[in-house]
């Protein structure tokens, strides 16, 4: 159930072995998706310099350095993969903002409940929801995250899927969250010639009731990525924007 298998190769992307293998043999850096630069304005609009972020599944992304650069002051890294925290904590000893520790995001217990702010999410949902018991896995992560948000604080999903195979894990009404979406193209997307589309990328998605794309809703990048901006409500907090940060288009 809600597992979108004909988005998951032959890799087994939710197996620390795997990940452990490729980064042996890749090193560097490698960002999936989008980089901070085309994201920021999400970022930055659910998310204050002050937050205490949860970066989960941080791979060797250079997200998090981005963010300190741009103004973050305390990003907690973790991934399964003991060598990609390795080589990450390397890398950045000189920077006290980045912290890295070796996890699996099923099983946070580590960290008290309420201890961040914002938890981002750029792949490592869509890794679980390749691998053995998907669902579960997801509703193991979901219920973490959940458990670990403050009330207020926002969960932020960058992920291939789109809302028939997300909306379904998010929307459980134990976590309480309310959602909002955006879609952006895939890096590099050009409008085909003559478009006259006047799209905003920066404005949230209009959905269904269910949190679904309505049925005129026309895509024009087959290969858009999705952002769930998803806000942990209780009866004194509502989805919060940053109030003073302009959203601009000129990174996307
Ligand atoms: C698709 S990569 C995304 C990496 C990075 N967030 C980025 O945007 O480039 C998925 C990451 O999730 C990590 N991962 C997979 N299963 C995990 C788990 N159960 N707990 C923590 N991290 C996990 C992998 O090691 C990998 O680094």
């Amino acid at each position: 159930m809600y597992r979108d298998v004909s988005a998951c190769n032959t890799y087994n992307y939710g197996d620390a072995l795997y990940w452990d293998a490729r980064y042996i043999q890749e090193g560097g850096s490698f960002d999936w998706y989008q980089r901070y630069s085309a994201l920021r304005p999400f970022v930055r609009k659910y998310i204050p310099t002050s937050s205490r972020v949860l970066m989960v599944g941080c791979g060797n992304a250079v997200m998090s350095e981005d963010m300190v650069k741009d103004g973050y002051e305390d990003i907690m890294n973790i991934d399964i993969s003991s060598v990609a925290i390795d080589m990450m904590r390397r890398k950045y000893e000189h920077i006290p903002q980045l912290k890295y520790l070796q996890m699996d995001v099923k099983d946070m217990s580590f960290f008290p409940d309420e201890s961040f702010d914002a938890v981002v999410d750029k792949g490592t949902l869509d890794s679980l929801m390749c691998g053995a018991s998907a669902p579960i896995s997801a509703a193991q992560m979901l219920g973490e995250v959940s458990r670990l948000l403050k009330p207020g604080g926002i969960y932020m999903l960058i992920t291939y899927g789109d809302p028939t195979v997300r909306i379904p894990h998010l929307s459980r009404p134990v976590y309480n969250w309310k959602t909002e979406l955006y879609i952006i193209p895939r890096p590099g997307f050009q409008r085909p010639a003559g478009s006259t589309s006047a799209k905003s990328y920066l404005e949230p998605v209009p959905t269904t009731e269910k949190g679904l794309l309505a049925a005129e809703f026309v895509m024009e990048d087959p290969d858009s990525h999705y952002i769930y901006v998803c806000g942990k409500m209780d009866e004194t907090t509502d989805l919060i924007h940053v109030p003073s940060y302009p959203l601009t288009a000129d990174v996307l």
